[in-house]
């Protein structure tokens, strides 16, 4: 009988992100600072085997229906179209977060390996503003990744955008009529205190109603009737639709109760949060030589530990010490 990474709350975890890798090309401010960060050692890496065993695992004793790789960037991870080939013959819907450097090489063999569907991170079209975010002149490679993965049919594409006070705040307009005009859907994000640099501040981050009150300058917003379940996004029409846009208010409108995700790092640890302060060690197991259903059993023990919410807003929140870009967002 299938078990289930059910928490202490009721919530199951059916969505399982993979972080292929704590390493990425662009240094986003945002995530991490100019010189990078200390990169986790080859050797605690997962191998493509041990990733594709520990998603069997989930797939096959836990219920885990769809898995969505992230990075760091997973495009710099060299097995990935052979992980995507094999995650997709498990049975399950395959996803990519990626900041779509490389993308143009790369989506027709994605896509043929079983890819569903990319999301792309790109916060501006103007390449001032792009090289001042991601401190790299790579703009033209990001809109080149995109356009392949759209005629590669790894759609619909997502377009993930964090906006940054003073630097690109002011472009959501123009961002948007670009991606409406592109086909992509465009999703703002409130920026979350995961920057390996703890920089983060309330007074910083750009809220929803911010991006709300900008858009609703230009644009007539309905919320999109289908309900939301487990995503991460309200959608809403614009100018009557049929185009969308979508935000993320991970901080100011926490969608933590209807969580169904659960995260494994690059170095095979579970975090049963992005936020989790506690992770489980499913790499030792597996090269202590544990049976599918030890770490399976193990896997169900990580999950008591989710929390009912991130916490930002508690006295005693406290960042975890994995930045975002080691556990993959
Ligand atoms: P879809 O299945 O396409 O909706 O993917 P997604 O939006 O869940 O994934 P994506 O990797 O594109 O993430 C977009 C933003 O949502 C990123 O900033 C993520 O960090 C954030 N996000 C994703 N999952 C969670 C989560 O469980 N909790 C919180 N607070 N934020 C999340
Ligand atoms: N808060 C919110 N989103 C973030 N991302 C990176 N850092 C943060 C943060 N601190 C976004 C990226 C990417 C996704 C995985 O997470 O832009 O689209
Ligand atoms: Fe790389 Fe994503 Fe971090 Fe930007 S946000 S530096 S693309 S991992």
């Amino acid at each position: 009988m299938t078990r289930r990474l059910e928490d202490r709350y009721g919530r199951v975890a059916t969505d399982l992100r993979v972080s292929l890798t704590d390493r990425c090309n662009l240094r986003c401010s945002y995530c991490m600072p100019a010189e990078g960060l200390d990169w986790l050692p080859d050797d605690s890496v997962l191998t493509d085997d041990e990733v594709v065993r520990l998603v069997r695992v989930g797939v096959d004793l836990l219920g885990i229906r769809e898995v969505r790789f992230t990075g760091g960037e997973p495009l710099v991870r060299r097995g990935l179209v052979d992980i995507v080939r094999r995650t997709h013959e498990l049975g399950v819907e395959t996803s990519l977060t990626t900041n779509a450097l490389g993308l143009a090489r790369t989506a027709s063999a994605l896509a043929e390996a079983g890819l569903d569907r990319v999301n792309v991170s790109l916060d501006s079209i103007r390449p001032e503003s792009f090289l001042a975010i991601t401190r790299r002149d790579r703009l033209h490679d990001v809109l080149a990744g995109l356009e392949a993965a759209r005629a590669a049919g790894l759609g619909p594409v997502k377009v993930n955008a964090v906006l940054m006070r003073g630097i690109n705040d002011r472009e959501a307009p123009e961002l948007l009529r670009w991606a409406l005009a592109e086909g992509y859907q465009l999703r703002f994000i409130e920026q979350m205190p995961l920057d390996a640099q703890h920089g983060w501040s309330r007074e910083g981050m750009i809220t929803a109603e911010e991006i709300f009150a900008t858009l609703e300058s230009e644009f007539t917003l309905t919320p999109v009737e289908e309900p939301r379940g487990s995503a991460p996004a309200e959608l809403f029409h614009v100018d009557g639709g049929p185009g969308t846009v979508g935000v993320i208010a991970s901080v100011t409108r926490p969608f933590c109760g209807d969580c169904d995700r659960v995260r494994l790092t690059a170095d095979g640890q579970v975090r049963n949060c992005l936020f989790a302060r506690e992770e489980s060690d499913l790499r030792s197991a597996l090269r202590d030589g544990a049976t599918d259903d030890e770490i399976a059993d193990r896997w169900i023990v990580a999950m008591r530990g989710k929390r009912a919410g991130h916490g930002i807003d508690d006295p005693s929140f406290l960042q975890p010490d994995r930045p975002m870009s080691a556990i993959g967002g």
